[in-house]
């Protein structure tokens, strides 16, 4: 939008006793102009550093600000996370640690400006993308569509963000100067009368003078860009700048351009290693944005911590994130300077108009270990039990209604002949189950789990099922993710060569919330009378304390227990999982107090040992404890190619950009084979993502898509082969350093498709780093 936004500042509004004419606060005006935004009419280069407030403790707002600042940032940019401020329909809460419009304040005091983006939909990596969990009691509601309900909660939503935040936008003398319009549609579908609506909502929110922007990626920005909306671009460390802009450049050469969400690093899921992004890379491309006159915000300049229930979770698949969001950027998760903060802020120097930098902030507090302490007090997990609900068919988290924490499902089996198989469709997300309280397997979510085989038992045995929620999917359209059960629970064996199918019915459904309340009742009435009490099982809440001298922060050490959730003096501190790769959990020394602290742990799985814990000085964020490896080059899975025919084979060109690979007839199966003879540069074959079209030219769902071989993987840094379908562009399938071509991928779709052609897309770097030369592609 191009409109001159003419503005004038109100005045600090101040009469007390000794001040009768407080000075006017700074008068700024922002727009949207030609090649450039302007501030007070002159050219002004956005540089923005993306900070989240609910993922940094409030004591440590102001000293996180000065952080950004004194690496030379001029504004800060921030999601409005609704789940937080509704967490039941109609309550509002913008208060304490979710008073946003204080963070606003605290910027503008520190002479930051501010980036707004309300949402509704944030991604973020945060439970369902920022979206509250009880739109999902109504079970067939569109979400981030044109679905009434929907709209009006959202609408009710952005009011409350209006009466909050409105007032400070720069044409109200605040510091707010550019409000983004729901986020990376393009990722989720095509849909500009849903994105108008958003944008007509926004701005009756009371940000209708104020600029108004949309952001997404440079391959899909067009299929939702409205024409009076601000358009910027998001990528990641290392990518091609001039190549990200080519198009907006082509569609709007007088457009100021942005890069809205630069990605420093990238996070980290549960049972995959530690992510980082080079340093140097990043620097590299501020600098080349800089010296382009290119505006930017650095996501994350500080991650912070997804402390409580609050991480989301990726798919195609389930892969949820874990609690720390250091997201290896320059402020790190604990607040202090990383080398990465360093050489940016040397760079950040060059671009400050020949100003010195603000010095760098000393921390609020120092860190202290906290030496080794038991965990002595017990309760099972029963005694958590809240809600308890007779039904003749399984009910959904939601339909209890209930946000978070786990479920507990019980029913009496009939006689179960030996290779009975139980399947549960589908668990959602960590099922274990008993039969008569002895522990029998998990179904694990995250491994595409469906079943698992019984024992053999006479009728009239208990079955108990068990199930903990993780965070709620933030990403593309598997968001709509209820927890619990979420259909139907089965028995399937053979009799006399048949298949028999028993749907088990007549449930005892109870729930267990996730909350510090609850964890305390459960440790004061250890013995409520409940049928689960004969589980055989070390799960439960764990209480200990320790004394501090000092006080500082501080990072748990979880090792010693299974899986769960932390309280520290009533604080939810965050999701544990023994798998790894985070071992430890972030304390901030804000929530802990000189002498007697306590610690509270649910273990759904229960320790391995003696229920201890130590707090130390640094954080293990990259320590796997994995049953298996994450690769996929078991022998028995690589198909023998030798006398198939492919569908396609040829060269890809060089560089960046998506190419189609049309096939000579349709083809058919489940299986799709992707050989890479040769690069055009580099040694190491990479391939970012891949489609495949069906008979009607779009491109298929890739949801049920698992990897079924892969020769080689980078597994070090995440290389391995279902990067190829994250629906990530920035993130990759690499082969290891010196192995030998040809590389060979196989997908398996999930069941027999029809194809027509495949998409494909190299590397986002410059050069298009291991970009596949010559190609073969089969499906069987
Ligand atoms: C996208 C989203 C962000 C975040 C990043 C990855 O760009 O807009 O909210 O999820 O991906 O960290
Ligand atoms: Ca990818």
């Amino acid at each position: 939008m191009n409109k001159i936004l003419k503005t004038l500042c109100l005045a600090a509004l101040m009469a007390t006793a000794t001040t009768t004419a407080q000075a006017v606060e700074a008068q700024h005006t922002f727009e949207v102009g030609k090649g450039s935004f302007m501030l007070d009419g002159k050219p002004f280069v956005v540089k923005a550093a993306e900070v989240h407030y609910p993922r940094i403790p409030r004591p440590y707002w102001e000293h996180r600000i000065k952080m950004c600042k004194a690496l030379g940032m001029n504004t800060l940019c921030l999601y409005v996370f609704w789940n937080i401020h509704e967490q039941r329909e109609g309550e509002y809460d913008f208060t304490g640690q979710n008073d946003v419009a204080e963070f606003c304040r605290l910027a503008q005091k520190n002479g930051m400006f501010v980036i707004v983006r309300p949402g509704p939909y944030v991604c973020a990596e945060w439970e369902m993308g920022g979206l509250p969990w009880w739109l999902l009691k109504k079970k067939d509601i569109k979400l981030r569509e044109r679905d009434p309900y929907f709209m009006e909660r959202v609408r009710l939503f952005e009011k409350e963000v209006g009466k909050q935040l409105s007032s400070l936008t720069v044409e109200n003398g605040g510091p707010i100067i550019m409000v983004q319009v729901e986020n990376e549609y393009g990722s989720y579908g095509i849909d500009k009368p849903y994105v108008s609506k958003i944008r007509d909502i926004v701005k009756q929110s009371g940000f209708d003078k104020v600029a108004l922007f949309q952001c997404d990626w440079s391959s899909n920005f067009i299929n939702n860009g409205l024409d009076d909306l601000t358009w910027t671009m998001n990528f990641g460390t290392g990518a091609n700048i001039d190549e990200q802009f080519r198009r907006l450049k082509q569609l709007r050469p007088e457009a100021p351009l942005m890069c809205s969400e630069f990605w420093s690093g990238w996070f980290d899921k549960w049972g995959a290693r530690h992510e980082t992004r080079p340093a140097d890379d990043m620097v590299a491309g501020i600098d080349e944005m800089l010296s382009k006159g290119i505006s930017f915000s650095l996501y994350m300049t500080h991650g912070g911590t997804s402390f409580g229930h609050w991480a989301g979770a990726n798919s195609p698949g389930f892969a949820p994130d874990v609690t720390s969001y250091d997201y290896d950027a320059p402020i790190n998760e604990w607040g202090l300077p990383t080398g990465k903060y360093w050489i940016l802020r040397q760079t950040m120097a060059k671009y400050n108009d020949g100003k010195k930098l603000p010095s760098v902030p000393k921390a609020p507090m120092g860190i202290v270990a906290i030496p080794q302490f038991e965990l002595t007090d017990y309760a099972p997990l029963y005694a958590g039990i809240s809600k308890t609900e007779e039904s003749r068919n399984v009910k959904t988290m939601e339909e209890l209604d209930m946000g978070w924490g786990s479920m507990v499902y019980q029913t009496t089996l009939p006689a179960i002949a030996a290779n009975t198989v139980l399947n549960i469709n589908d668990a959602h997300d960590f099922a274990q189950v008993y039969v008569d309280g002895k522990y029998v397997g998990k179904i694990d979510r995250v491994k595409n789990e469906k079943s698992l085989l019984l024992p053999a038992s006479a009728k009239g045995a208990k079955l108990t099922i068990v199930i903990e929620a993780m965070g709620r999917i933030n990403f593309g359209r598997a968001i709509k993710d209820f927890k619990g059960i979420t259909q139907s629970v089965t028995l399937t064996s053979e009799v006399d060569g048949h298949e028999q199918i028993i749907d088990l019915k007549n449930w005892t459904i109870a729930t267990l919330p996730d909350d510090y309340a609850t964890a305390q009742e459960a440790l004061q009435n250890k013995s409520v009378n409940s049928n689960l009490s004969t589980l055989t099982s070390q799960s439960g809440y764990y209480r200990g304390t320790f004394n501090l001298k000092k006080v500082g922060d501080t990072f748990l050490n979880t090792e010693a227990f299974g899986k769960g959730q932390v309280y520290v003096n009533g604080h939810a501190i965050g999701r544990f999982w023994s798998i790894g790769p985070q071992q430890t959990l972030y304390v901030p020394g804000c929530w802990l107090k000189k002498g007697k602290n306590e610690v509270v742990v649910l273990d759904v799985v229960g320790p391995k040992g003696k229920p201890t814990m130590f707090g130390q000085t640094t954080p293990e964020l990259d320590k796997l404890n994995l049953e298996k490896s994450n690769k996929h080059n078991n022998p028995g899975d690589r198909p023998d190619l030798n006398s198939a025919t492919p569908v396609a084979q040829g060269t890809f060109a060089a560089g960046n950009g998506w190419q189609t690979v049309k096939f000579g007839a349709v083809a058919k199966g489940r299986y799709v084979a992707i050989e890479c003879r040769s690069t055009h540069a580099a040694d190491q074959a990479a391939i970012a993502e891949i489609y495949v079209k069906g008979t009607d030219g779009n491109r298929l769902s890739r949801e049920p898509w698992t990897v079924k071989y892969a020769d080689s993987e980078n597994e070090m840094g995440n290389h391995t082969g279902d990067k190829v379908f994250d629906l990530q562009e920035s993130t990759y399938w690499q082969t290891q350093r010196g192995s030998d071509f040809p590389h060979l991928l196989v997908i398996d779709l999930g069941s027999e498709q029809q194809m027509t052609a495949l998409d494909y897309l190299p590397r986002a770097e410059q050069g298009a780093p291991g970009n596949v030369k010559e190609y073969q592609v089969y499906i069987y």
